[in-house]
């Protein structure tokens, strides 16, 4: 009998059993992933498939100003289908009453969150910030904590947790957060050095993490005293010494010294993915600062750069002893000279004794 059929009809049957079999392998497969998926990796999963909007929010003037870092971060957010926009804060009505561009800022940020609600998480970044290494990704500094909404890092110098960049969820609590911060501005006391949104901001800080009212009154007192940039940081001393070690709260993280997606240095370190440039010329450190190009070695001025980690470690631990000389009032201790770059997320231990100690008296 099986003689008799012929050699292409067998063949057939084998194929159409062989394509039966990988289709099942592959239906069983995709199920088995999906369910791994869902249940183990469904957080790196969900982090994968974030919409991420970066936001710069410059007027008229500083728009043109600035136009070197906005091309440049422009391009970083086309590479990476990153939403970007540059927003002038006098576009919205609502914000109008709010006569100081840094809390109008907010504002806007807040304005453009809620009308954006398919984006999941935005990068709010000062005019004067660049992308140094376009290879890095903007997820990578978003934990897998949903309780988190809000990120933050301390500047190099001070320890004064920085205004001008954050990345922030678009989530009420975060709507809340920026709603309280752009409506300090009516509440704003009239004192010689009140540093606009990045005085106000540990005041917000303070209180969206429920510090106790005993210490948000002692530091609004530190805060009423600000006459000068001395007695600021007097105010961020007790800011400091109010929140201890700690660097994560309950829907706030705040990345230590030197530790965070931007760096206040002019030097850039070969770890490094944005540069707080201070207003620098790009093409100190880019042969064609406007070039948008995945090829980020070939654009960089080599002799910019340093490459070697070790070096990158001693000039670290030198500019931490440099603004311990400087700013020992806010700093407490040089908390990052032992272990950068890869500090503990808290301060803890004997040198949480020390911080305190130098922070708390
Ligand atoms: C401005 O109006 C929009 C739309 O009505 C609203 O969502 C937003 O919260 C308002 N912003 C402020 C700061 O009041
Ligand atoms: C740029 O960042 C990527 C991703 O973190 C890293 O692999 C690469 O080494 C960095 N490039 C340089 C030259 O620093
Ligand atoms: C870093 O500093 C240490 C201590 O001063 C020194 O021994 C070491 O050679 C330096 N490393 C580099 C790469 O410069
Ligand atoms: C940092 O402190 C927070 C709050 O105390 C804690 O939940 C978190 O686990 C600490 N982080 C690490 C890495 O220990």
């Amino acid at each position: 009998m099986n003689a008799s059929v012929p050699a292409w009809r067998r063949l057939t049957c084998f194929l159409f059993i062989c394509l039966l079999v990988i289709i099942l392998v592959f239906v069983l497969n995709f199920e088995l992933n999906n369910k791994i998926q869902e249940n183990v990796f469904y957080k790196t999963l969900s982090k994968k498939i974030r919409k991420i909007g970066i936001v710069i929010v410059l007027d008229e003037n500083a728009q043109t100003k600035y136009k070197q870092y906005s091309e440049n971060m422009k391009c970083y957010a086309k590479q990476h289908k990153y939403t970007f926009i540059i927003l002038n804060p006098k576009s919205y009505s609502n914000c109008s009453l709010i006569k100081n561009f840094f809390f109008q800022k907010h504002c806007a940020v807040l304005n453009y969150m809620k009308s954006m609600i398919n984006i999941q998480w935005f990068a709010v970044l000062d005019g004067d910030i660049f992308a140094f290494n376009n290879s890095k990704l903007i997820e990578d500094f978003i934990p897998n904590n949903a309780n988190i909404h809000l990120i933050f890092y301390e500047r190099f110098y001070t320890g004064e947790i920085m205004a001008g960049a954050y990345l922030i969820e678009n989530h009420p609590w975060s709507h809340r957060f920026l709603y309280k911060w752009s409506q300090f501005y009516f509440q704003l006391p009239q004192i010689g050095y009140h540093n606009h949104d990045n005085g106000a901001l540990h005041m917000i800080f303070l209180e969206m993490i429920e510090k106790p009212d005993g210490i948000l009154k002692k530091c609004h007192l530190k805060y009423l005293r600000s006459s000068n940039e001395q007695n600021y940081y007097r105010y961020l001393r007790c800011f400091r010494c109010a929140i201890g070690g700690q660097r994560l709260f309950e829907h706030i993280q705040v990345l230590r010294r030197g530790h965070g997606f931007a760096r206040d240095f002019h030097i850039p370190f070969i770890n490094d993915f944005l540069l707080h440039g201070y207003k620098d010329e790009l093409n100190q450190y880019f042969y064609n600062p406007t070039k948008c190009t995945t090829n980020w070695l070939t654009n960089i001025k080599e002799s910019s750069l340093i490459s070697n980690i070790e070096i990158a470690k001693n000039m670290t631990k030198a500019k931490d002893e440099s603004a311990m000389r400087k700013y020992s009032i806010s700093l407490g201790i040089p908390d990052v000279t032992d272990c950068w770059p890869n500090c503990e997320q808290n301060i803890t231990g004997n040198k949480l004794v020390k911080y305190l100690a130098a922070l708390c008296n």
